[in-house]
């Protein structure tokens, strides 16, 4: 696992950016594996930079997201489908047929079988991921076991706290959709990105000796054979990394 540890959130986009640039550059049709939330916002920017500037060509990517919100529409403003038209697809050109994310209001066992099936036809190229406070990855919440395919999960007190912000005057969704964390393990490369001092619990269980386990979902990542991390010097305050770390 390699961590590269920057002055500022700004700069960790850049590079984080940067490495899922070279990830298109390799392969035009890849498959990305995007994250929504306020982590990932100004890695978008960069990507965006960078095909208005026309140094990263997007006509044939493909993305598929981690989760969405039980019950909601894809034009519900709080949806993460409407979070990403937003904040990149829109802006790179990403049309509705190489974009893959659960439908929030779908009959819930017919698009789990939607879903699991693309992932079971599809390797993922690159998963962008941020973490939750919580340890969440996707929003695989902290459990008694890994999952593996895409499920509907409870969200945690912790999570709904996190992301109320995020409806404003209504009530968060109870469940989500996400994707199971061994979809996220069948990655060929996970670009990890999180900055702050409240996601330095979450990041030591990754970063220092300790066991992987299901109450730390993000753990799992020691797993990872090509994991990179991006943090600030904040976050890792108080975190020594373990063996096996390369930090750059
Ligand atoms: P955040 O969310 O980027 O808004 O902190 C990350 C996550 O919950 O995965």
């Amino acid at each position: 696992m390699k961590l590269i540890v920057s002055e500022s959130h700004g700069q960790s986009a850049k590079l984080a950016a940067g490495q899922i640039e070279q990830c298109i550059q390799n392969k035009k049709d890849a498959l990305l594996g995007l994250a929504t939330g306020e982590t990932p916002v100004p890695v978008y920017e960069q990507l965006v930079l960078a095909h208005k500037q026309g140094r990263v060509d997007f006509s044939r990517v493909r993305v598929t997201n981690l989760d969405e919100y039980q019950g909601l529409e894809q034009d519900d403003p709080c949806s993460y489908y409407h979070f990403m038209r937003g904040n990149f697809l829109d802006a790179a050109d990403i049309p509705d047929g190489r974009f893959t994310i659960p439908k929030g209001n779908a009959e819930p066992a017919a698009e789990l079988r939607r879903l699991n099936a693309f992932a079971a036809a599809n390797v993922t190229d690159l998963q962008l991921l941020g973490v939750g406070v919580n340890g969440h990855v996707g929003f695989n919440e902290p459990a008694d076991v890994f999952q593996d395919g895409y499920h509907i999960v409870e969200l945690t007190g912790e999570t709904k706290q996190s992301n109320a912000c995020y409806f404003p005057g209504r009530e968060i969704p109870g469940k989500a959709f996400t994707m199971g964390v061994g979809n996220i393990m069948r990655a060929r490369e996970v670009v990890l990105i999180a900055f702050g001092e409240k996601k330095t619990s979450a990041l030591r269980h990754v970063l220092e000796q300790g066991p992987v386990t299901p109450r730390v979902p993000v753990s799992i990542l020691k797993f990872h054979p090509n994991c990179t991390i991006y943090v600030d010097k904040a976050l890792m305050r108080g975190i020594t990394p373990g063996p096996g770390i390369e930090v750059l």
